[in-house]
């Protein structure tokens, strides 16, 4: 392997936006289960805007207190945490995904019959996951790799290869149970591999949240040792890998970056980030 891990700087950072459009919000709570043309968990936005197209008082009303009525899937669990103006705003954005689309008959959409990584849009997921603080959030990324984010300790914990997530025995128990990884563990982070030179090995990491982008990926914020950071993690094209691309504000002397991990192939170890560097950067990780 010529590059096992190598560094490159980066001009300009994504922004961040102020606020989630209702693309975003669809996103994130509902593209698990729902997408345009074809049954996923749940009904297509096809059949939803068949029913729903004028009637968005009902839309907004299943949304709060889902119904059981399919044979066959699962309850969908209650939306009611997101308002009713959001909802509001899902049921416009519904119908537009949906206008001119045409139900795919079964078969022709099956995901497995063509490649993943043509299928697979990105999700986000927060979600209660194996070996991670229940602050987790579950990321599916195009092509065949999913990642868990921690939010407690703000750091990537582990990626996997396959599907997403078993999330069945997550969404029956209401939360009370672990989610299921629908694949294989190719890579595990002993810990965050940046160390700002002013890091405080007693001070907690602070999660400040993040942003969806226009391609569906989030943008995680958070802080550690004084350093404001962002993380967006994406797949290297040909899959054997990821991306991970910082920006950081704050005081930074000098990061140091430990990338000594036996399943990441012929990892050379650590290597320092100057501070002019340090405001944006990528780390590149391959395992194969
Ligand atoms: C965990 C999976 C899941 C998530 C997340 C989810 N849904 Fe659903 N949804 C379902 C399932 C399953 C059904 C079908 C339930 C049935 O028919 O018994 C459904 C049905 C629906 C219906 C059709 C109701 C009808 O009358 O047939 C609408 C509308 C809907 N969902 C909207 C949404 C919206 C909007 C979101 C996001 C804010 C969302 N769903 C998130 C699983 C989900």
């Amino acid at each position: 392997m010529k590059h096992p891990l190598f560094l490159s700087v980066l001009l300009a950072a994504s922004p961040l936006c102020a606020a989630d459009t209702p693309a975003q919000v669809f996103q994130i709570q509902c593209a698990a289960c729902h997408a345009v043309d074809q049954m996923l968990v749940g009904p297509s936005l096809v059949e939803i805007a068949g029913i729903y197209r004028d009637r968005p008082d009902e839309f907004v009303k299943w949304c709060i207190a889902p119904q059981h009525k399919r044979e066959g899937v699962i309850e969908m669990p209650s939306m009611a945490h997101l308002g009713e103006p959001v909802l509001r705003q899902l049921h416009g954005y519904v119908i537009a995904a949906a206008a001119g689309k045409t139900e795919l008959k079964k078969g022709q959409g099956d995901p497995y019959s063509v490649p993943r990584a043509m299928v697979r849009r990105p999700q986000v997921q927060r979600i209660f996951l194996p070996d991670a603080s229940p602050a987790a959030i579950a990321v599916a990324l195009p092509g065949d790799l999913s990642f868990c984010f921690d939010a407690a300790e703000c750091r990537l914990r582990y990626v996997w290869k396959g599907g997403f997530i078993d999330g069945a025995p997550y969404w029956k128990a209401n939360g009370s149970s672990l989610a299921k990884l629908d694949g294989e563990v190719v890579y595990r982070e002993p810990s965050h591999p940046l160390t700002p030179g002013t890091d405080d090995p007693l001070a907690t990491p602070k999660f400040l949240g993040y942003r969806v982008g226009k391609d569906g990926l989030p943008t995680f914020r958070y802080r550690r040792g004084g350093v404001e950071f962002t993380e967006t993690i994406r797949p290297l094209p040909d899959g054997t890998g990821i991306e991970r691309a910082f920006t950081t504000e704050g005081k930074v002397a000098q990061m140091v970056t430990i990338g000594a991990e036996a399943s990441i192939s012929s990892s050379t170890g650590n290597f320092a980030i100057t501070a002019e560097q340090s405001k944006a950067f990528t780390l590149t990780f391959r395992w194969k």
